[in-house]
């Protein structure tokens, strides 16, 4: 068995000196909280996706909470949701006293199929809230007919999907609202953060009244006479917005972003070519024609029935190698919140709980050498070959007792 000499971490922000001088240069100049900067990063950003208007705030999370608040979700609506997501996609419909109905996803993309998407459809639905898995897009154009057939709204979560593009159109440009994440793991970080993009003028000044304080910036405009103490709070909004010290490492990171996914195309390519021809492995889909993959996670299928091993065990093999790897996602209905408020059981959602418990995400960030590229395909393939033949009949699709450690 081959052993890394040192750890290789699962995912490492590509950040150096510009970013530290970015910062430094606030820091320096005594403003640090929203200004020039926040500014200046929302409307680049927003020419980078197509996006008419973008609000940058703390999180992906508070984009998608201050998305449903500007549609108006109220108590007892309805959003669908993939079941095969994180935590923050569902828990920003609780935020209102809401219902996240669970769908199912496609079973080559991931992302959450439109048809199981049409049957969740209730009087009290409002919105449909899907997620770009991995940085790869969602079916939008199935997707937005059926929000149009029943009057919803469309509120993307890009958290994964900074830059993917859908037939020639950006991640950004297409639905109601598109909700960016900037967290340390993602493909432009800055550490914490997050944008709102939208066309939609009235629902961007909205978003960015609520996300500090709901304090109106009309006011502002108002009693200039009286001078710049005077605001108006004229809903109980929340605090939500980006620092400048954040939107400097922000801009900077969009600078050489293109550089970044050029170099995670490569390794992915390079993954794929080293496991296509094996049966016990099955790469993640490409973008179709006219798409592009943002390449934020390479979430690795297992081929179960031609392994002696599960995924639990797989995964412990690549990280006794020295690798760091990841299980995207454990389905929101195997939580302990989703299943026993909603009743959900594993099976209600066959192709996510198949799904997770073959999925194996491996390191794939722009600061990878060749060498630790070659080091994760020398494990995957060495691991797939030692614990190769399985038998399919004997297979217990059981949830897995140790996923929860991961
Ligand atoms: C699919 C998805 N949505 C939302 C989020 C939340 O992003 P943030 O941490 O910026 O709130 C994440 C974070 O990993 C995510 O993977």
């Amino acid at each position: 068995m081959r052993v890394r000499k040192t750890f290789l971490p699962f995912a490492l922000p590509d950040v150096d000196e510009t970013e530290v001088a970015a910062v430094a240069s606030v820091i320096r100049s005594g403003w640090l909280t929203s200004g020039p900067k926040v500014t200046q990063f929302e409307k680049e950003f927003a020419a980078a996706v197509g996006a008419a208007h973008a609000v940058a705030v703390n999180s992906c999370t508070a984009a998608m909470h201050l998305s449903l608040e500007a549609i108006g979700l109220r108590e007892g609506d309805e959003v669908i949701v993939p079941t095969y997501t994180f935590a923050a996609t569902a828990e920003v419909v609780r935020y209102f006293g809401a219902r996240p109905v669970l769908a199912d996803i496609d079973p080559v993309t991931r992302c959450v199929d439109p048809a199981r998407v049409e049957a969740a459809i209730s009087p009290r639905t409002r919105a449909i809230i899907p997620v770009h898995f991995a940085g790869l897009a969602a079916e939008m154009d199935d997707i937005r007919a059926v929000a149009a057939r029943h009057g919803l709204k469309v509120i993307e979560d890009a958290a994964h999907a900074f830059p993917t593009k859908y037939k020639g159109r950006t991640v950004g440009s297409i639905s109601d609202f598109t909700c960016f994440s900037f967290y340390a793991t993602k493909t432009l970080t800055t550490g914490e953060g997050g944008m709102i993009c939208t066309d939609k003028e009235e629902w961007s000044e909205r978003c960015r009244m609520m996300s500090l304080h709901g304090i109106s910036h009309n006011a502002w405009k108002r009693y200039t006479a009286e001078g710049s103490w005077f605001y108006e709070v004229v809903a109980p909004g929340y605090k939500y917005n980006l620092t400048d010290i954040a939107a400097a490492m922000g801009l900077a990171q969009l600078h050489k972003a293109s550089r970044m996914r050029e170099r995670r195309v490569q390794i992915a390519e390079r993954y794929s070519a080293a496991f296509r021809g094996m049966p016990e492995l099955e790469p993640p889909p490409e973008a179709p024609a006219g798409g592009q993959h943002a390449w934020h996670l390479y979430v690795l299928r297992l081929n179960l029935d031609r392994l002696t091993i599960d995924r639990a065990r797989f995964f412990d093999e690549v990280k006794v190698r020295m690798i760091g790897a990841s299980v995207h996602f454990i389905p929101l209905h195997l939580h302990p919140y989703y299943r026993d408020t909603y009743g959900y059981k594993p099976e209600d959602f066959p192709v996510a709980y198949r799904e997770y418990q073959r999925a194996v995400s491996l390191p794939i960030y722009s600061r990878m050498t060749d060498d630790d590229v070659q080091d994760v395909i020398d494990a995957v393939r060495e691991i797939a070959e030692r614990y190769a033949g399985g038998k399919p009949e004997a297979r217990n699709p059981k949830l897995e007792s140790s996923s929860n450690s991961e």
